[in-house]
């Protein structure tokens, strides 16, 4: 078999074999193969496309060439969940406890911010000490012992999609979603838990830009998912403005654990409340979602869920006498409040903006190896539908950085307000996909 074949069917439409992609991957990984062709490669598929079969070849391909961990060692139903990534999404510091304090087991494998979105080790390591490198043991009795771990990804894990990241982020093949689909999946599946929650987010601050692309990629997701025998559900959500109100490391810490103590954000709270209780259905610890969603809520009054954030805390050597008294995280050099200029009501706020604007301040890295600010970030005032006098405050903006005035215009124009009040209001939860929903 040759490589430049493979490329050269692929480029004049056709449909590659499971030898052939099993070639591909194989070579690829062993070095065997250059970069200049697998670019070439992935150029042919972001323009012609793949097959369901062949995604599922490639997701095969990808999920056998590094190591699938081994999650038996841990008591119950293993469940997981991902989210395409978006702005002011600290989702899994609240759904783990969540979940975790009705009886699921959720044993997380995650990532760092890049660009305008952020990563859950990023915030979890604005907590004094918090350790995101786990051997084995420690990670799996931390899932038996308090229902949740979150760690970094193991580097041994699904090789070809390390090695074919980079390169689509140089080679503009990022964008494709079969190879999007097949980079998920492999990951999720070979994270080893029983049942996967997919967040597909969709709009100005997400990967997916329409409803109909997210939608098209979470039943592809779904569909990779069952064809492998794990319980694969995906939501499609709203990322047409910042999730919750908390911007940045630390803040979005500080937000997530008073959403635990039930004085969260609403729609936080809802997403969160949400993708719980399908993951508690997908652990068939409840029969329905009402039931599921009773506990959770009472999870949340009798403190419950926020003992186990605590615990988690503390099972990663992280210090929690600062989630204990929020006081102490230290506050950045710099505070600034945005006001509004003009009265109305608030009829966007850029979540792309927002997220470029919070990485400049510190709170997120345009390279992969930038340092970052644990303080620095933006807490919103006021959300799509919210009304705004002249005056009123939009944000506040916290940064370590002395030369920060020059963002805080860019800030203020990331809120597009209506002077005519018309009534606006996002849908957050677009539709919900399950295997019933595959046709
Ligand atoms: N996230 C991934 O893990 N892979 C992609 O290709 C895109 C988003």
């Amino acid at each position: 078999m040759r490589m430049v074949d493979i490329i050269m069917k692929k480029r004049d439409g056709g449909s590659l074999t499971k030898e052939e992609i099993n070639f591909f991957i194989n070579g690829y990984c062993k070095n065997e193969i250059p970069d200049y062709q697998v670019s070439a490669l992935l150029m042919a598929i972001k323009f012609v496309g793949m097959s369901r079969i062949e995604i599922f070849d490639l997701t095969e391909a990808m999920l056998h060439s590094g190591e699938i961990v081994d999650l038996s060692s841990i008591n119950g139903v293993k469940v997981d969940k991902h989210s395409t990534g978006g702005v002011g999404d600290k989702t899994s510091l609240v759904i783990g406890p969540l979940v975790a304090s009705c009886g699921a087991k959720l044993a997380k494998m995650s990532g760092r911010g890049l660009g305008h979105t952020g990563g859950t080790l990023d915030k979890l390591e604005s907590i004094p000490n918090f350790k995101i490198a786990l051997s084995d043991e420690e990670f799996f009795s931390a899932v038996n012992e308090v229902g949740m771990a979150i760690i970094s990804q193991n580097n041994n894990l699904v090789l070809a999609d390390k090695k074919m990241y980079a390169l689509r982020d140089v080679t503009a093949t990022v964008d494709s979603i079969p190879l999007i689909a097949s980079s998920i999946m492999s990951k999720k599946l070979a994270s080893g838990s029983d049942a996967i929650l997919l967040d597909v987010k969709y709009g100005e601050g997400a990967f997916m830009k329409t409803k109909k692309d997210a939608y098209e990629l979470a039943k592809l997701l779904v569909e990779i998912g069952t064809r492998f025998n794990k319980d694969t559900r995906a939501e499609i959500t709203n990322m047409n403005e910042p999730l919750g109100m908390a911007v940045g490391n630390s803040l979005e810490v500080i937000e997530a654990i008073n959403t635990l103590k039930g004085h969260g954000p609403k729609d936080l709270t809802e997403i969160c409340l949400h993708s719980a209780s399908t993951m508690l259905l997908q652990a068939k610890l409840f029969k329905t979602r009402e039931e599921a969603l009773q506990k959770l809520q009472e999870n949340i009054t009798n403190g419950k869920a926020f003992e186990v954030f605590c615990k988690f805390v503390e099972k990663q050597h992280g210090d929690v006498s600062y989630i204990k008294d929020i006081s102490l995280f230290p506050q950045a050099k710099h505070t600034y409040q945005v006001h509004a200029t003009t009265s109305g009501t608030v009829k966007q706020v850029k979540a792309l903006e927002i997220g470029t604007i919070s990485m400049i301040l510190g709170a997120g890295r345009k390279e992969k190896d930038d340092a970052i600010d644990m303080a620095s970030g933006i807490v919103l005032n006021k959300k799509v539908g919210d009304k705004v006098v002249s005056g009123e405050l939009l944000c506040t903006l916290y940064t370590e950085h002395d030369d920060y005035m020059d963002i805080v215009d860019r800030l203020r124009d990331a809120f597009v307000i209506d002077p005519t009040n018309k009534k606006v209001k996002l849908q957050l939860i677009a539709a919900e996909i399950s295997k019933d929903d595959l046709n």
